[in-house]
């Protein structure tokens, strides 16, 4: 008679709440065309339901609201940092930890330190902030995903895995002197939220190992990527996430960390790695830019807010809960034919608008369109990952387009319930049964950098 229940619930109750706003369609109207058709210009105020990112937008908890009571700010020896020492080491087996402000800090002092002109780093898919890092010390960010990771309807297990051949292809073409190390990114954000197996990162690993090239991981949503591990790759469904976490950071000589995502926290992040001397040079940088070595960018309370939330992102009943919630919003946008990235990532669901809107040509940025049309159906605010921000100048004056036209509803941690997807899922139907009427955008001003920020546009 044992209840087994199909439902997953959300493994918490909640103990505060913050009102979102329902606003008219002719405020949302307004207010679009006073952020220039960007989204990021809007106030957040004016958003019902905020997919913009992932990234420090989740709920703490109790427990962690509670640890940052316990918060030591003590400049130099603070006990809030070796309790985020320990809880790093517990997980990667790292020697050194280095805390920072958020991910991108502890980026640039990585590449600030090991990374010089004529480098190339090769990794799965870098991250925008990670890129621009490696391209800020003159050298070449190198994407090397496997080919099914960047065709949207393709099912694959590990559609953020390694390309094994074209990794050895570099290695022989640029040789290790020019390549300072290895990156992977665990999930692979910008190909899709996708997972990278034990067995691609072990074999990236022994790779690079036998060149002399030292593997860092790129760990934001390593939890999320134990979980799929566990659930997809044989021999690993009796591991605890932690166990298989452990595994994974084994075969890597670092890791840069954004806590602001399986960190469980509102700000912050790491740098962790194993060698003595660039440990050394890397907390010179860490004292000219962010702060003494045991709290870097952090107050105290953020260091005891990340050590605990550590712990929690790899709790099972958060992870089912977790990737079980964006795997279930998918199943309702393919029961409806809407076209989205499959199967669904760990943070976030990726709307093909390219498949879905044949009619608005990559120049005239479908993708941004199809978000606009969101909130101004539902108050929903998306982010595009298409032209808007990966197209390239062409030196006959238009533009190359981005691979894809993709837009992404990221999921706080632990802030939406099933009905918001519910609602979600809803608004998506009601706006792909009017695609026909989605109009084109005309850009109007971009910045020369990072234009995706602050672009303008009119609708055509
Ligand atoms: N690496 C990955 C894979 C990321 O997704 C991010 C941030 C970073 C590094 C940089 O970390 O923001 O703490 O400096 N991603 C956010 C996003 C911004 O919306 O996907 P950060």
């Amino acid at each position: 008679m044992g209840f087994r229940p199909r439902t997953i619930i959300e493994p918490f109750r909640i103990k505060s709440v913050e009102p979102i706003r329902s606003t008219t369609a002719e405020h949302r109207r307004a207010a679009l065309a006073a952020a220039g058709h960007n989204l990021f210009l809007l106030h957040a105020d004016d958003v019902l339901i905020d997919l913009l990112t992932d990234s420090g937008t989740g709920a703490m908890s109790s427990a962690q609201w509670g640890g940052m009571l316990q918060g030591d700010e003590s400049y130099a020896g603070s006990r809030s940092f070796y309790r985020l020492e320990q809880a790093v080491r517990q997980i990667t087996g790292l020697k050194h930890v280095i805390p920072t402000h958020q991910g991108r800090a502890a980026e640039r002092i990585l590449f600030g330190t090991v990374c010089g002109p004529g480098d190339v780093v090769p990794n799965n898919t870098h991250f925008d902030t990670t890129r621009a890092n490696v391209e800020f010390r003159g050298a070449e960010a190198r994407d090397l995903l496997i080919a099914e990771g960047r065709q949207p309807g393709l099912y694959h297990p590990f559609k953020g895995n390694m390309d094994l051949a074209r990794l050895e292809a570099t290695l022989a073409e640029v040789g290790r002197e020019r390549i300072p190390l290895c990156m992977i990114t665990v999930t692979n954000n910008s190909g899709g939220g996708q997972p990278v197996s034990m067995a691609n990162v072990r074999a990236v690993s022994a790779l690079c190992h036998s060149h002399g090239i030292p593997l860092f991981i790129d760990a934001c949503r390593f939890a999320e990527n134990a979980w799929f591990i566990k659930q997809r790759e044989e021999g690993y469904a009796d591991l605890t996430p932690l166990l298989i976490a452990q595994e994974l950071f084994s075969y890597a000589d670092g890791c840069t960390m954004s806590a602001k995502k399986d960190g469980m926290a509102n700000i912050g992040g790491f740098l962790a790695l194993n060698d003595d001397a660039w440990a050394q040079r890397c907390k010179d940088l860490l004292i000219l830019g962010e702060g003494f070595p045991t709290y870097g960018g952090l107050a105290g309370y953020d260091m005891e807010a990340i050590a605990i939330g550590l712990g929690e992102a790899l709790e099972e009943d958060y992870l089912r809960y977790r990737v079980r919630s964006i795997e279930y919003l998918g199943e309702k946008l393919i029961a409806a034919g809407i076209p989205i990235i499959q199967p669904t990532g760990g943070h976030a669901v990726y709307l093909d608008a390219g498949a879905l809107l044949p009619h608005i040509p990559p120049g005239q940025y479908p993708a941004q369109a199809l978000c606009g049309a969101l909130y101004l159906a539902a108050g929903v605010r998306a982010v595009e990952i298409g032209s808007v921000m990966f197209g390239r100048p062409r030196p006959d004056g238009g533009e190359e387009p981005a691979s894809l036209e993709l837009v992404r509803l990221a999921f706080p941690r632990r802030v939406y319930t099933q009905s918001h997807v519910d609602y979600l899922a809803e608004a998506l139907e009601y706006v792909a049964a009017r695609r026909e009427q989605i109009r084109g955008l005309h850009m109007v001003y971009q910045a020369p950098t990072l234009r995706h920020f602050t672009a303008r546009f009119e609708p055509l």
